[in-house]
């Protein structure tokens, strides 16, 4: 299975996943990293890790890809062979032609237990919302935000005396351990969405 990796950010869940296959525990080979931010994190590791990576710039909106942005993405996933489009900290919403030229096989991982706290800094919303358990979820993309099919995912206890940084620690080694075992599932072609109806994977 050949993974197109999307990330804007220090890549530490791309890194998990790379450190995976490479040890052999992950049947799946990294196709091309992309970044909507030229000094992401992610972009260092894959040039440290030789594997191909490209810069592309998002275009005019701040939250989402313009068209034209989209055409590029879709093209270098497609020129990549990629087969599953792993979303590992991409903070841009992806809609309309991606999704369709990729259907059910756009996977994301998000810091919370969906659909509990969806968007930005998840784990923040946990604390300031007082819940004693969060964690994070492994799911398929669909149009809206942090909304699909769910995959997969791990609980993470909230402590006493946690601040929002120590817990974003704990949720992201616990993402380093789900987001890992889930694609290899996914490179297996076991793991199926339960409840909400979707394309699927081995299906
Ligand atoms: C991860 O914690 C991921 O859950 C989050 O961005 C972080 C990226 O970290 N994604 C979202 O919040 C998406 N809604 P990383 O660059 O170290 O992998």
């Amino acid at each position: 299975m050949r993974l197109g990796v999307l990330g804007s950010g220090k890549g530490s869940n791309f890194v998990a996943i790379a450190d995976a296959i490479s040890s052999g525990r992950v049947a799946a080979e990294v196709a091309l990293v992309v970044s909507d931010v030229a000094d992401a994190g992610i972009l260092a590791h894959a040039r440290d890790r030789a594997i191909p990576w490209i810069h592309l710039p998002p275009g005019k909106f701040r939250t989402k890809l313009d068209d034209e942005a989209e055409a590029a993405l879709i093209a270098a996933l497609v020129e990549a062979r990629v087969d599953l489009v792993v979303l590992a900290g991409y903070m841009r919403i992806l809609k309309g032609e991606l999704l369709r030229r990729f259907e059910g096989r756009v996977v994301n991982i998000h810091p919370s237990l969906l659909p509990s706290f969806p968007g930005l800094a998840a784990w923040k919303q946990a604390l300031d919302y007082g819940v004693k358990v969060t964690g994070c979820t492994v799911h398929l993309v669909d149009q809206g935000i942090d909304t699909g099919p769910i995959l997969a995912q791990r609980a993470v206890e909230v402590l006493d005396g946690d601040t929002a940084s120590s817990l974003h620690e704990r949720i992201q080694k616990a993402e380093r351990e789900l987001y890992p075992a889930v694609v290899a599932s996914l490179a297996r072609g076991e793991i199926h969405a339960r409840g909400r109806v979707t394309g699927g994977f081995a299906g």
